[in-house]
């Protein structure tokens, strides 16, 4: 196959991309393609809502550039996040006019709702299912445009550089060019090759690295692997934001969110005994910024030998409560809680990458004609750690962003032509059909438990070591397999989660001091130079 633009991904970034070309191209076809159906993404469990500046009287700009700045922890790049910002607002009316339905007061207005680290009421939510939604009205709105082809079902393996027609690529490189991908095709068993002009990489998260995470089974951290493969840049792999509040239900995976709404609606956090503990943390209490809460949490378990705490809404009007979180009420009622009586068991959960593939503010990447955009990117919004609700939104401005510098690639690309005439196919010679699963469930295993117990919220210089041995044995035993065995996607996404544990261990352990969501024992205190660490 070959097209100009092609996407990988189909949640919010690669949606949003997507549905601008194809609008502004309706004689050119783009290829969209997702690793299983059209909607099972992070995008679709996202629950709290879209931050976004919408009362003028009481909110502004700079009041969110402030909290985002603060959430930040020193590391956010201004400029972007003035960006986002300012230009989130026209991206939100976008998104409404594609058909999303965000929730309303009686008179008529959006109800906003707030979230950790906020300091206004600014979310746009619809219910605690605000995600489901916006995915509902992006692919309604794709089924209008004849000119986007949705392939589902297919797994990207690997971005086709130079390095696929004989020439040496390093990390010196300076003209990496990206023509492409090898995709698995799941159905047919089969690898194809997909030529393009133009590649946009929206693979979503990596929370399956660990053992307990709120994101589902497709957020392996493909793209970023895929780049770092291909000897791109990756940044900030160090900050992975864990929830502070997913539902404890042992067993049960992924972790079901309970949306940090619910505390800025009046939830309360109590340990075993009953108390509020977050007054003893920080001033803004439950609702501190996650990474505060988070520690908190888990600093209650490790005093108490508890394997959660508790959410407590008892206290909250029960009507409103079902009203703005029916979908969390039910599924608390399906295991025996009643919200309106008991308290609900919670501990924190990986959550959100806050770095990813480095890209610049058009989204571009370090690899030519290769873009990135949504939670695979590092744009400098995040910094340290991700303010709630500011990531569907930071997918958004991004996809308008890569849109618009494609359209000027695209014109270069065409008068330049000189893309390579033949791209080889995939060699699969050599390799044999799996024999045993055991080698990818059970190293898998042995992965999500390293990175829980060495690489979680709370970080020591010797469990990183520990952990990077124990991840180089992980690497050289599946590297081989891989080497020997016919691609599966369950085996590509064990690579990809292998090299996504290294990088998180290798900036953890570049970064010899604590902000953020990175917090280290033996570096407690801040270090003066500001940095992102560039693998
Ligand atoms: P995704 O929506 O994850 O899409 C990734 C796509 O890439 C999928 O289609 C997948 O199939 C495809 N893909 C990946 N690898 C491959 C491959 N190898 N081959 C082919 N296809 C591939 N953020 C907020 O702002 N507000 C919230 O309220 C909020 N709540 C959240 C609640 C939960 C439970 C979770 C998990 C996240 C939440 N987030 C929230 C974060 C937010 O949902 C995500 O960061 C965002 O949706 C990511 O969008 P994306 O388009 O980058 O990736
Ligand atoms: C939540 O609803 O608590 C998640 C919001 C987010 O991840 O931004």
């Amino acid at each position: 196959m070959e097209t100009d633009f092609l996407v990988i991904g189909s949640g919010v970034a690669g949606l949003t991309y997507a549905l601008k070309m194809a609008k502004h191209f309706p004689e050119k076809q783009v290829v969209v393609i997702t690793k299983t159906s059209a909607d099972e993404t992070n995008t679709k469990y996202a629950q709290g809502g879209i931050a976004g500046v919408w009362d003028d009287e009481k909110d502004s700009y700079d009041k969110h550039i402030e909290d985002t700045l603060i959430a930040g922890d020193g590391l956010c790049n201004e400029k972007i996040v003035e960006i986002v910002v300012k230009e989130g607002p026209e991206r939100i009316k976008e998104i409404i006019e594609y058909g999303a339905r965000f929730d309303k007061d009686e008179s008529g207005e959006y109800s906003l709702g707030k979230e950790g680290g906020h300091s206004e009421n600014r979310i746009l939510h619809h219910k605690d299912v605000t995600g489901l939604e916006i995915e509902r009205a992006l692919l309604s709105e794709l089924d209008k445009l004849p000119n986007i082809n949705l392939i589902k079902h297919c797994f990207v393996i690997d971005i086709i550089t130079q390095h696929h027609l004989g020439y040496l690529v390093t990390k010196s490189t300076t003209d990496i060019t990206c023509y492409g991908v090898y995709v698995l095709n799941v159905n047919s068993n089969q690898v194809e090759k997909i030529t393009s002009k133009i590649t946009l990489l929206a693979t979503g998260g990596n929370g399956q690295v660990y053992r307990t995470t709120t994101n589902p089974r497709i957020a392996t951290g493909d793209g970023v692997a895929m780049v770092y493969r291909a000897k791109g840049r990756i940044e900030n792999m160090e900050f992975i934001q864990f929830h502070p509040t997913a539902l404890f239900e042992p067993g049960v995976s992924p972790s079901f969110l309970i949306t940090e709404a619910v505390r800025g609606d009046g939830g309360i956090l109590r340990n075993k005994n009953g108390e509020a503990f977050m007054e003893h943390y920080d001033h803004r209490k439950d609702l501190a910024p996650r990474d505060i809460v988070a520690r908190a949490i888990d600093n209650e378990m490790k005093k108490n030998g508890t394997e959660h705490v508790y959410l407590d809404c008892t206290h909250m009007d029960q009507q409103k409560f079902i009203h703005h979180f029916p979908n969390i009420y039910e599924k608390c009622l399906s295991i025996g809680i009643d919200v309106s009586k008991q308290f609900i068991p919670v501990a924190p959960a990986a959550h959100y990458s806050c770095g990813g593939i480095k890209t610049d503010e058009m989204g571009r990447t370090s690899i030519k004609h290769l873009y990135a955009c949504g939670e695979c990117a590092s744009t400098g919004l995040h910094g340290a750690n991700r303010l709630a609700s500011n990531s569907l939104l930071e997918a958004m401005v991004f996809g308008e962003r890569c849109f618009l510098d494609s359209l000027e690639l695209i014109e270069t690309i065409n008068k330049e032509n000189n893309l390579p005439a033949e791209l080889p196919d995939w060699k699969a010679k050599g390799t044999t059909e799996p024999k045993e699963m055991i080698l990818i469930t059970q190293t898998r295993k042995e992965l999500e438990q390293i990175m829980s117990d060495y690489v979680g919220i709370v970080r020591t210089d010797v469990r990183l070591t520990r952990a990077m041995r124990r991840l180089d044995l992980l690497y050289e035993e599946t590297e081989e397999l891989y080497r020997a065995t016919k691609v599966s996607p369950q085996l590509c996404e064990l690579r990809n989660l292998i090299t996504v544990g290294y990088l998180i261990v290798k900036g953890a352990e570049f970064r010899k001091e604590s902000r953020g969501l990175h917090y280290n024992t033996d570096h407690l205190d801040k270090s003066d130079l500001l940095q992102n660490i560039v693998l």
